[in-house]
């Protein structure tokens, strides 16, 4: 009873403005929706006039409750609202899975749209993304909020319109490739331009720690090395595991030992494996990994003709995504589809550098405390634990173990089948696609019906529909991890769902039905025979309003899937609206009434059942996947069925662990009886999430150093776009080329006293400046005969590339000047990209090989901050030096 005393301490401040908020809601009921929209205009312009967030929050947290409970029909929960505030202060709210976080963000969304610098709100998947952006999006539109939608398939336009709205929804890859690529981008027109001001990342931990560890990266064509992927292959098939080198599943990592390199030197007829110029060895290396350690239907799909990557969190796709380093082209050669081109990294960034670019960040999940120091030190982010609003009813069985996987299969289908036969729901979360098949395969054996989710691009467009109606009676759902984190399934099915599905069947029957079906033309809705309850009154609606209305198939279909009425849509379209708003209502409301029936039942059979097949890397995963049942504290149970074969027991278990089994005698046909196993999870799990941990830790350590120079570059690139006088801006970084040489050969000249030396010296300098820059118009021994000082030379070069650039152009037309300025903005873009890529790959191979250096015992973060430093200070040299080369060329 005790333990929760200072957690309700540190959320005392929030309780209190809590109490405010509910003193002002009877005020705010009586208002007409029309006053609570004044009302909150009102709001808008005092912030407007004086920025004073503090004095608006409560009635603004009210004012939004009131209209969420008018617009979707939810009344914010106290705790809700605790939520809200948490995340208006910048922090990170845990908040139980089926808390309603969905909702929690839209309160400090609404008061920090208010300031106009836009909010984002980041899921984890398009799904949710769109899911949350119609669902919520009715309260911000209510309110006279825009709300926008990133998703893939958009277009540069349609994201920056929808960048621009109040509140945003996105994923995490949408925003970091945007970014991306603005950063690449010739004109700042061409921008997208997410705005860094507020956001809140929903499933904080999925988003900022486990996918923290692989950066998103832009990669660019660079040469074709088919040749090399395709012999690598070869020599891969022909080597040996154990005996040329060894896998380390843990790791994902392949080492070749000594007898496997002299197999492949003889195979390929070097000598040498390691010198410089030789790179066969990573070509092998990608090709083993390819063969070995990456496996179709788990890591990746192949899908017409591509390789797919599936990530491992969250089961789904990352269609044009690519594994770096010539590994995507390992895996399509071993799957014998078309390599695409080899690519070089031309620029990336992490999400933890992503994240932080905002003014502000907040986050919720209900996962959080076993990460909060990690929060803390990486993101400066402190958890805050919300207490549920009702006490959580779940069960949670102890984990059952089987001492193989085909005992396990078993094990979990004679519980499905005997779960089937009361009808309660079950959900089955799998870890990889092969599984989901297999099980699936089983259990049309066995007659059972159920639904498969997984990547596979046919059950991905019928996600929603499969999730709808994963909580009716009698419903088997086998699903990847796509089912974990923020899958809201509702018991009974989701009856606006429900009524979409039926309107959207029952019109395209009757499209087809009546007319032929014609593309963008003007269909008629005329009365057609239909035998369901549900049908015959929608049909009598129409009957009543008789067939005069012009209705095109498409706006019908708009309106169905925008699922609640939009008056403005309407208007343009010549329909009795009321008629369909009617219609609507009235097939709702049939299934809202056989859902929550329905619904009842369930919760007598124990709600919705979930079984996990195989334990994740960590605990937070495995809580998502119990939190899908359980919800708003109605009944539920999970549990965990495992084997000894799974992978976190075969990779991590480590040897102390097999030892333990060898010692004690098994029944190989049931399930396993042994106390220490049920400990064993908990401590394996344990050490891998301390594994990954570490791992992450040190990630970061590097991508600090590696950060700062991309910034930069940024902050560079920016400047480009976007200054007026981007000719000077070409004239300086060419001066800057002349001084850094010269201020170069004076560092050297001035220790060396010997005349002879200093004259040859200054003749390299010659050389190597009429090389390089190739003053068309000067001849650079005069100067350095005349004057013998160099530094004065420079002096005297800068001047003359300036006066020679300013005579050039005086003649040119203000159009003709335009034009030349931008082929220069152009060209200097498109030099910083080339060069910065060639640059950036030097220190991403930096950091892969300084960890050698500490068995040197040289500390491997100091050795890559200098040498980083090196290679950054060499990128803006040559940057420099080319756009000189390129500006005297010009001045040819
Ligand atoms: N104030 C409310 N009153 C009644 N029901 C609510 C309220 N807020 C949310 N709900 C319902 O609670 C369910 C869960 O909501 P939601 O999916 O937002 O939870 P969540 O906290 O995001 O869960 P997860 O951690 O799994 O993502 C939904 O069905 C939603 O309709
Ligand atoms: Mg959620």
């Amino acid at each position: 009873m005790f333990e929760n005393i200072p957690q309700l301490f540190s959320l005392r401040k929030y309780y209190n403005l809590v109490k405010q908020i509910n003193l002002v809601e009877p005020e705010f009921k009586e208002l007409s929706t029309l006053e609570i929209r004044e009302k909150f205009a009102k709001f808008k312009k005092q912030y407007e006039k004086n920025q004073n967030v503090d004095e608006i929050i409560t009635p603004i947290f009210a004012l939004s409750r009131e209209m969420a409970d008018r617009s979707i029909g939810l009344r914010p929960f106290d705790t809700q609202l605790v939520g809200g505030l948490i995340l208006n202060d910048g922090k990170i709210a845990e908040m139980g899975t089926g808390e309603g976080k969905t909702l929690v963000a839209a309160l400090p969304a609404i008061l920090n749209s208010l300031s106009k610098k836009g909010v984002h709100i980041i899921t984890v998947n398009q799904y949710l993304a769109k899911r949350d952006q119609e669902w919520i999006g009715q309260i911000y539109k209510n309110l006279g909020l825009t709300v926008g939608l990133i998703f893939n398939e958009m277009n540069k336009r349609e994201r920056k319109i929808n960048y621009s709205a109040d509140i945003t929804y996105l994923t995490n890859e949408e925003l970091g490739f945007d970014y991306l690529r603005d950063n690449l981008t010739l004109l700042s027109i061409n921008n997208v331009k997410p705005r860094f001001n507020y956001c809140i990342v929903d499933e904080v931990d999925s988003i900022l720690i486990d996918e923290a560890r692989t950066p998103l990266i832009i990669s660019g064509p660079s040469e074709t090395e088919t040749y090399f992927h395709n012999k690598a292959s070869l020599i891969a098939k022909e080597l040996q595991e154990q005996k040329h080198f060894e896998v380390n599943q843990k790791t994902k990592n392949i080492t070749i030992n000594e007898a496997g390199y002299e197999k492949i030197k003889s195979q390929l007829e070097l000598e040498e494996l390691y010198d410089d110029g030789n790179a066969w060895i990573f070509y092998i290396l990608n090709a083993l990994k390819a063969q070995y350690l990456y496996i179709q239907n788990n890591d990746y799909i192949v899908e017409n003709g591509e390789i797919i990557i599936v990530d491992k969190f969250t089961g789904r796709i990352m269609p044009g995504r690519r594994w770096a380093d010539g590994l995507h082209q390992a895996v399509e050669v071993k799957e014998n589809v078309a390599m695409q081109f080899e690519s070089e990294t031309v620029t990336s960034i992490t999400y933890r550098n992503l994240f932080l670019l905002y003014n502000k960040l907040a986050g919720m999940t209900g996962t959080a405390k076993t990460s909060e120091k990690e929060f803390r030190q990486i993101y400066s982010l402190p958890v805050e634990t919300v207490p549920p609003n009702k006490p959580s009813k779940r069960i949670d069985f102890n984990d059952i173990i089987f001492l193989d996987k085909k005992t396990k299969n078993n094990g979990i289908l004679l519980e499905c089948a005997h779960r089937y036969e009361c009808k309660q729901p079950i959900l089955l979360v799998v870890n990889t696609i092969s599984d989901s098949e297999f099980l699936s395969r089983e259990l049309t054996i066995a007659k059972i019906p159920h639904q498969v989710l997984n990547a596979k691009p046919e059950n991905v467009r019928k996600e929603s529909k499969i999730i709808s109606e994963a909580g009716q009676l009698g419903a088997i759902t086998i699903a990847t991890n796509m089912a974990g984190r923020g899958t809201d399934i509702l018991l009974g099915g989701n009856p606006k769902f429900l009524t979409r599905k039926f309107l959207i069947v029952f019109l395209r029957k009757f499209f087809k039905r009546t007319l032929p079906y014609q593309k963008n033309s003007e269909s008629f809705l005329k009365i057609n025979v239909c035998k369901n309850k549900i049908s015959r009154i929608f049909l009598q609606q129409f009957k009543n309003i008789n067939n005069k209305i012009t209705y095109t198939e498409k706006d019908i279909y708009n309106i169905l899937r925008s699922s609640s009425i939009e008056i403005k849509k309407l208007n343009t379209i010549t329909v009795p609206h009321r008629f369909l708003e009617i219609t609507l209502i009235v097939i709702n409301n049939f299934y809202q009434n056989t859902c929550s029936k329905e619904k009842e039942i369930i919760e007598q059979l124990g709600g919705l059942f979930v079984i996990g097949a195989e334990r994740n890397e960590s605990k937070r995963i495995d809580n998502q996947i119990r939190g899908r049942t359980g919800r708003q504290g109605s009944p539920g149970s999970s549990i965990f069925m495992l084997s000894l074969e799974d992978e976190l027991f075969q990779l991590f278990g480590g040897p102390k662990f097999k030892k333990q089994l060898e010692n004690i005698s098994i029944d190989d046909t049931g399930p396993l009886k042994i106390p220490f196993l049920q400990k064993s999870v908990k401590s394996i799990q344990e050490k891998v999430e301390n594994y990954y941990y570490d791992g992450r830790k040190q990630l970061y350590q590097y991508d600090v150093i590696l950060n700062n120079y991309i910034k930069k570059t940024f902050v560079e690139k920016k400047y480009i776009r976007n200054v007026d006088n981007i000719d000077f801006w070409a004239i300086r970084y060419s001066q800057r080329a002349i001084t850094m040489m010269t201020c170069i050969y004076c560092y050297i000249l001035k220790n060396v006293k010997n005349n002879e030396i200093r004259t040859k010296i200054l003749y390299n300098f010659y050389k190597e400046f009429t090389i390089f820059f190739d003053f068309p118009f000067y001849n650079l021994n005069d100067v350095l005969a005349n004057e013998k000082d160099i530094l004065k030379c420079s002096v005297y070069l800068n001047r003359l590339i300036l006066i020679s650039y300013i005579r050039k152009t005086s003649s040119y037309t203000p159009d003709e000047k335009y034009l030349l300025k931008e082929q220069l903005r152009r060209n200097l873009l498109l030099r910083f990209d080339q060069i910065w890529m060639k640059h950036l790959k030097r220190i991403e191979l930096l950091r892969d090989s300084v960890g050698w250096r500490a068995f040197n015992r040289k500390d491997p973060l100091y050795e890559y901050r200098i040498e980083a430093l090196d290679i950054f200070v060499e990128f803006t040299f040559e940057y420099y030096n080319i756009i000189c080369c390129d500006l005297l060329d010009f001045l040819r």
